[in-house]
């Protein structure tokens, strides 16, 4: 090793000092330097081996290089040790935790799976239909006189006058009945659209899950009443109330409408139940006999009850959601409640 070369390592080690960004690197840098086998006492031993005229510079600058890495190791030790990275505890319990994204599977496809799972143990399979709709399927052969509110262009999207997007999941019964002969019996979940203005209970997008079942045998609202009953049990439990009230639906005489007790609250009263103890979860009652002459169906000849409920309404009251808009705002800490 010459002069040169002494110098150039002397420059190199003060930059790698000056760059540690550890306590624990700079610890690093000092073994490789000053440790026993570090690169100045290998210097040192090479003295001897330096021609006797240049030995006393060689020496004087190798002295310079120790007492230079002394003096550069304490400065940037001190300066590491006074830096909040020098001084951090190993483990800051104040930092935010670290976040493993473990997808949950969204309340509103919840409630539609496990609405499936029961009415498929009672016998319905699943019939699925377009969100754009006719006029035909969504509102004439359901009965609905042409000029009924519900078709009003304040009330529903229509592209042109004969489609529009579906403000409920009957029309499937519709498509189901033209297609098949009884028996049917099947639930249809999907999207509906209303021009509804979003609050806390409303939104312009809604879920609904349709049920049809039309036979050859009698059937009665009392089988209607058992089977939303046992619907109700299998869905919120065996302690759910239910209450039929009677109500109209162009498609349906008579008709009801159904409600649960509130979840919530257990029926004494609350904000989402509004006070009454009770939530109204579905329309519902024996299919018009207008319905089964559009669908080329004998009204004499056939029996059958049908009921349409609202997705978003049995999530709420099943996980205790107060405000509609939870459901679509996809915020992840929300969501990844219901994992
Ligand atoms: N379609 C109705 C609504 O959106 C709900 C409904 C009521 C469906 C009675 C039915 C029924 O099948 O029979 O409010």
């Amino acid at each position: 090793m010459n002069l040169e070369e002494l110098a150039a390592l002397h420059a190199k080690s003060l930059a790698e000092i000056e760059q540690a960004e550890t306590p624990a690197a700079l610890e690093q840098i000092r073994i490789r330097y000053l440790g026993r086998n570090g690169l100045l006492p290998a210097v040192m031993k090479q003295l001897k081996d330096v021609p006797a005229d240049e030995r006393p510079a060689f020496g004087r600058q190798a002295n310079a290089w120790r007492q230079a890495l002394d003096a550069a190791l304490s400065t940037r030790g001190e300066a590491l040790a006074d830096s909040p990275a020098g001084t951090a505890p190993a483990f800051d319990s104040s930092l935010p935790g670290r976040w493993f994204a473990t997808g949950a599977q969204h309340p509103v496809s919840r409630v539609i799976d496990e609405v499936t799972r029961i009415f498929g143990r009672l016998g319905f399979t699943v019939a699925d239909g377009p969100d754009i709709e006719t006029r035909f399927n969504n509102f004439t052969a359901l009965n609905t006189a042409a000029h009924h509110p519900s078709m009003d262009a304040a009330d529903t999207f229509w592209f042109d006058d004969d489609l529009l997007l579906r403000t409920q999941t009957s029309p499937v019964q519709i498509r189901v009945m033209l297609n098949h002969q009884p028996p049917v019996r099947i639930i249809t979940p999907g999207r509906c659209y209303r021009r509804d203005t979003t609050d806390a209970t409303h939104s312009a997008n809604i879920h609904q899950i349709e049920g049809l079942y039309v036979d050859t045998r009698p059937v009665s609202l009392a089988d209607l009443k058992a089977t939303l009953a046992t619907f109700a049990r299998e869905m919120m439990g065996p302690g759910v109330g239910v209450r039929f009230r009677p109500h109209f639906f162009p498609f349906t005489e008579p008709s009801v409408e159904v409600d649960f007790s509130c979840h919530l609250c257990d029926g004494k009263g609350c904000r989402v139940c509004k006070q009454s103890g009770w939530i109204e979860i579905a329309g519902a009652g024996m299919v018009d006999p207008r319905v089964y002459r559009h669908v080329g169906y004998d009204p004499e000849k056939v029996y059958g009850f049908a009921f349409g409920m609202g997705v978003e309404r049995i999530a709420m009251i099943r996980y205790g959601i107060a405000d509609i808009r939870h459901l679509y705002e996809n915020d992840l800490r929300f969501l990844t409640q219901f994992a």
